[in-house]
């Protein structure tokens, strides 16, 4: 099977804050960028595989500051790493001020699954690593995988 740079399928979705989108504390709703984020996990992972994709599991999502009603909320996923039939795919997001200049405000791994006809479990592209940071965040994504899969087992 024919296997895709990281860069071939990286995502970046952009959304404004709007009043529906806040909790009561006035702040986005941390479920709502759950919903972004997952969105954008599986963009990513059908744009490698070609392939339709469900999640897993997902594991170190961090909320690392607020965001506010008219923010501006950019999201970008980027595989990291690939096994049989999951992968995993690193989502952050981050305000965008009018300046350009972007706030960190949450990071995930996510576990997706690509799917046959039949919904069962298929095999994903290789992944082509052309940096040495994708390099490293491979090694570390896979020890991650060690680590969930140990999890399991319990
Ligand atoms: C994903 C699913 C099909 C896996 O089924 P399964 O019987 O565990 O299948 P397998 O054991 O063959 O696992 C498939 C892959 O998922 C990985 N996996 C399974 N459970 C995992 C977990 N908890 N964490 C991380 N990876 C996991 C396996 O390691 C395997 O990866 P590999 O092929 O790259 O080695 C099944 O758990 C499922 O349908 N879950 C519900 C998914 C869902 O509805 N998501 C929400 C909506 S999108």
């Amino acid at each position: 099977m024919e296997s895709r740079k990281v860069a071939e399928s990286v995502v970046e979705t952009v959304h404004i804050v709007r009043p529906n989108h806040l909790n009561a504390a006035g702040r986005l709703f941390g479920g709502i960028l759950m919903q972004w984020i997952d969105e954008v996990a599986a963009l990513t992972a059908k744009r490698h595989t070609h392939k339709n994709v469900i999640t897993v599991s997902v594991d170190n999502l961090r909320f690392l500051k607020g965001a506010y009603q008219k923010d501006v909320i950019v999201i970008i996923g980027k595989m990291t790493y690939v096994g049989r039939t999951s992968m995993e795919v690193e989502v952050d997001s981050f305000v965008e001020a009018l300046d350009g200049e972007r706030t960190h405000i949450n990071h995930a791994y996510f576990t997706m699954v690509a799917l046959d006809e039949k919904d069962r479990p298929t095999p994903v592209p290789g992944l082509l690593l052309e940096t040495e940071e994708e390099k490293a965040k491979w090694e570390r994504a896979r020890k991650r995988k060690e680590a969930r899969l140990a999890d399991r087992q319990k």
